[in-house]
């Protein structure tokens, strides 16, 4: 399956990088070693030995090296290897091991797994989950067993929620009728809904003047390649613009372990109840809920019964709901065949850039 390589995914949670284990996970269908020099700056490579393909995650780091368990071969973390402890020890030209560039920000540890140089300023500014104190924003990881761009569709389409979710994020139906605002830029796709609902959407409910009164609602949602999704929801009341209601910005971002399974990553900071960390855990957990429990069973569903992950290619039928999602997935189909065009590369099958 094509990725778009010369971008930024999120690799870890920067809190699943400790200062002293060798974290491992398969991106892009590439197995990735993690760990933090003594420094405390993430580095990652293939957790492959050039000998004979150990995992090097199942081998121990010594200082800001790691030795691989299987013949004791070190590498430095530029990936060189360092010692050889066999024969006279000559270090054979191709014991390297390929590295990648990471970036830390927030909250997150990224990594470019393309053949280019890295370009930090690629990676869009999500710096409000930094504006606050750690009480108010809340990082979280979930395994999902289907193809990342199936993820992209639920968020940037919230019309599934009245049907999907529970009483927690409901909008009692006032959602669905909706068409949403979209624009489209040449990296990014924008949606927007706003609505009235009585009584306001629960998770904000207990934080605006009158928690059994009518409140007027947004959700945006930007879409931004490859696979990140920032979205707003706010509540206003009487005639309190949404800039002074109460809300959340979050970041929901997909990283591709292989086809058919994805790492999803969910960060949200809140303008409400900002200093109360009991709330913030509960928060948190109860979204991981929604996402695992209630979205997750049909977009397994999706994944098992499409049995492919050309979404086009089963002409599927679309509805006003779908624009914002449909426009995502022809924008990073036509970005990915651009740079398969450009490394030399068939371009993508016109399915998947075919008009739907
Ligand atoms: S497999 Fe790593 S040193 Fe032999
Ligand atoms: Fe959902």
């Amino acid at each position: 399956m094509a990725y778009l390589k010369n971008t930024w995914y999120v690799a870890a949670l920067s809190t699943e990088v400790g200062a002293d284990e060798l974290f491992h996970r398969k991106i892009l269908g590439t197995s990735v070693l993690m760990y933090r020099k003594q420094d405390g700056t993430a580095v990652a490579m293939r957790d492959r030995c050039p000998h004979r393909f150990a995992p090097l995650h199942l081998g121990k780091k010594i200082g800001d090296e790691i030795v691989c368990h299987y013949h004791a071969l070190q590498f430095d973390c530029s990936g060189q290897c360092t010692h050889n402890p066999h024969g006279e020890g000559n270090i054979p030209k191709a014991a390297k091991v390929q590295t990648f560039p990471l970036q830390e920000r927030y909250g997150f540890i990224w990594i470019w797994m393309g053949d280019k140089a890295a370009d930090p300023g690629l990676l869009p500014d999500y710096s409000p989950l930094d504006d606050g104190p750690p009480t108010g924003v809340g990082h979280t990881y979930m395994h999902m067993r289907a193809n990342y761009e199936l993820i992209i569709d639920n968020v940037m389409d919230l019309s599934h929620i009245d049907h999907v979710h529970g009483e927690i994020i409901s909008t009692r139906g006032q959602l669905s009728p909706i068409v949403p605002q979209v624009r489209e830029t040449e990296n990014s796709v924008f949606a927007r809904w706003e609505w009235k609902q009585t009584p306001p959407i629960l998770v904000l409910a207990g934080f605006l003047p009158h928690p059994e009164k009518e409140a007027r609602h947004f959700f945006d949602v930007t879409w931004m390649p490859p696979a990140n999704i920032q979205l707003s929801v706010g509540g206003a009341q009487g005639d309190t613009p949404f800039e002074q209601g109460v809300g959340a910005y979050d970041l929901h971002t997909t990283t591709p372990e292989t086809e058919t399974s994805t790492h999803y990553f969910f960060a949200t900071r809140r303008n409400h109840n900002i200093h109360d960390a009991d709330f913030n855990a509960m928060k948190l957990q109860a979204m991981r809920d929604a996402f695992e429990k209630e979205d997750g069973p049909i977009i397994y569903g999706v994944q098992e019964e499409m049995e492919t992950t050309d979404f086009f290619s089963l002409n599927p039928v679309l509805m006003s709901n779908d624009v914002a999602a449909v426009r995502a997935r022809r924008l990073l189909a036509r970005l990915i065949a651009k740079e398969e065009e450009g490394a030399g590369g068939s371009a993508a099958p016109a399915a998947r850039t075919a008009a739907a």
